[in-house]
């Protein structure tokens, strides 16, 4: 499936949706200030770009009817630029471990599920009749940082609240960030873009058959 707003030419409409996935000066003040605190859990100094969003966004986007999960929302850039190409909000949860951004996320995307809590505790947090709908997962989370056994609890999680679906999973690493056959994945390198600070890729990681 495709964004319905989704165009590749850069069309005024682009620009002004670039504008408002682009993050307010509190969400970027709000990001720093809990990377100081806790630099292996954010995984990165600022917000993801526009041109990153953009790419999640063309990768994430659900069958009708179907729902949008991400984990580690931050401050939602990525949500928002699933919000303005025109997926609605009922059809999105987001999953924030810190606070105050779970706060941010709640007060900025009215209508949008907002779960604060840890992603690794989703089958407990997420109620059943979303797990249900639930059509494609976005992973923010910095799972590179951490070791082999953590991981798997991540995609455990993942994998028990939408089975078969897979995730992506964007990350700075020039090689994939996750150990894929030690975790039964496959791994495919969808996109990429110099236009992130760092530059970034985006995986697709799904269960292997067979
Ligand atoms: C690299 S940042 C990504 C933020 C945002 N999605 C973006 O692209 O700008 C990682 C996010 O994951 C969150 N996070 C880290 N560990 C988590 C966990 N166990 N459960 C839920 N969120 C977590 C962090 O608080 C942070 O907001």
């Amino acid at each position: 499936m495709t964004p319905p707003n989704a165009s590749s030419s850069l069309a005024l409409d682009d620009k002004r949706r670039e504008a408002e996935a682009r993050p307010k000066g509190r969400g970027v003040a709000l990001f720093f200030r809990r990377w100081m605190a806790n630099p292996l859990r954010m995984g990165s100094v600022i917000p993801s770009s526009p041109a990153l969003c953009r790419r999640l966004v063309r990768q994430a986007w659900p069958k009708d009817g179907e729902m949008v999960l991400e984990l580690g929302s931050g401050t939602g850039v990525i949500a928002r630029a699933l919000l303005a190409a025109g997926l609605a909000p009922e059809r999105l949860v987001v999953v924030e471990i810190e606070p105050d951004m779970a706060e941010m996320l709640r007060e900025t995307m009215p209508g949008v599920t907002v779960i604060e809590g840890d992603a690794r505790e989703l089958p407990r947090l997420l109620p059943q009749r979303l797990q249900d709908r639930i059509g494609s997962v976005i992973c923010g989370i910095p799972l590179v940082l951490l070791p082999v056994t953590e991981q798997r609890r991540f995609i455990d999680a993942m994998q028990a609240v939408a089975p078969g679906r897979g995730f992506l999973h964007y990350s700075y690493c020039a090689t994939s960030p996750l150990p894929w056959k030690k975790h039964d994945l496959a791994a495919k390198r969808e996109e990429w873009t110099p236009l992130n600070f760092p530059p970034a890729s985006v995986w697709r990681y799904t269960p292997r058959v067979g």
